[in-house]
């Protein structure tokens, strides 16, 4: 547990806000989008590793502004089973820890996807074509996390039109293995290892404007309506959220039949990883934050307003922990807090379309 001390010194020092409604600086606001969110009745959340647990400052605001967690690596397999057969839950269980400790969620991240997979296992499957490649390891993960999280990310990115499949699967290892089938298989082995786990399709390319964007939106939904009348147990979509600020924006007439299209279908929502790429524009630090903020408060807003939403992750807290790519010129902005912790117009974006 954070000591008060250090919490109030991250308070004061990070200009902490009393109160909820964006009246400006004079406003104070103690309150960060984690309240803001409940009082939605869903939860505002975040990516995470327990290195950067380590940062008290950095611990203090991710308690302050997220109640729920997931890991940015540390549940994926290539972190879990580096050797075929045997597990390292130490990352998982020490987010878990934190998360129970500050009255914190966290949901799970990812069990089955075409990447950050241990350099053995995509031979193994190739060569075995052995389901229980995939389905040992579901059960395995789920039964070590049964009825402690919030929500399992089951199958990540498996739709990719662009590859020209009539089902607009991504090729990957283990389509090629098993099939179409390998999605179901995933689904059918979590429920069955945790019947009260909330079970979600995590993807992304539903958000934008362009035309791959609308085919992507297409296939997901073909692709949805297929698996529920195959009785597959898909509770949630989980839209990424990944944005552009400088791209085409998210086209919100769109989004929004999108949305009512997955909810027709019974299936709650989440924002899984959403953060604004804030490349390719201005180098005006103040220009590149208001476009994300702009960006990230039209995608929120239709995604609020189609209902059905049990929480949005941003996939990093503050911009403190992004990775510089050798191609930019400036240190990335795409989240809701500045490396120096302070909140961003894409803070105040967020809580607004959160407050409706
Ligand atoms: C990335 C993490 O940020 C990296 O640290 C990790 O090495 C690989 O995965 N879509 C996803 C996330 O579902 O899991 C990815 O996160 C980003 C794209």
């Amino acid at each position: 547990m954070l000591n008060r001390r250090a919490f109030l010194r991250n308070a004061a020092a990070t200009g902490a806000w009393l109160g909820v409604g964006m009246s400006g600086p004079a406003q104070a606001q103690t309150e960060g989008l984690r309240a803001l969110a409940m009082r939605r009745n869903l939860a505002y959340g975040c990516a995470t590793a327990t290195d950067q647990l380590k940062d008290a400052d950095f611990a203090s605001a991710l308690v302050r502004e997220a109640g729920l967690l997931v890991a940015e690596y540390e549940m994926k397999r290539n972190a879990v089973e580096r050797t075929r057969g045997h597990y390292d839950f130490a990352g998982g269980d020490a987010l878990l820890n934190f998360a129970k400790a500050q009255g914190m969620a966290l949901r799970g991240h990812t069990l089955v996807w075409f990447t950050s997979n241990p350099d053995w296992l995509p031979e193994a499957v190739k060569t075995s074509r052995d389901e229980t490649l995939l389905t040992a390891y579901v059960n395995t993960m789920v039964r070590h996390y049964r009825g402690a999280l919030h929500s399992w990310d089951v199958v990540n990115e498996a739709i990719d039109p662009t590859a020209g499949r009539s089902d607009g699967l991504r090729p990957c290892f283990w389509l090629e293995a098993f099939g179409p089938s390998y999605i179901d298989l995933a689904f059918q082995a979590a429920r069955a290892a945790d019947p009260s786990a909330r079970l979600v399709y995590n993807d992304q390319g539903c958000e934008g404007g362009t035309e791959a964007n609308h085919k992507f939106r297409a296939a997901t939904l073909s692709f949805l309506e297929g698996a529920l009348k195959r009785g597959v147990p898909i509770d949630a979509l989980g839209l990424q959220g990944h944005l552009q600020a400088f791209g085409p924006p998210v086209d919100q007439k769109k989004l929004r039949v999108f949305l009512e299209n997955v909810r027709a279908l019974g299936l709650r929502i989440l924002v899984t990883e959403h953060d604004v790429d804030d490349s390719g524009g201005s180098r005006d630090s103040a220009v590149r934050d208001q476009a994300v903020a702009d960006a990230s408060r039209r995608f929120l807003d239709v995604v609020f307003e189609a209902g059905g939403v049990d929480a949005v992750l941003t996939w990093g807290l503050s911009d403190r922990y992004l990775e510089q790519a050798g191609f930019l010129k400036f240190a990335p902005r795409r989240l809701p807090l500045d490396s120096a912790l302070k909140r961003k117009p894409m803070w105040q974006a967020m809580a607004r379309s959160l407050a409706g």
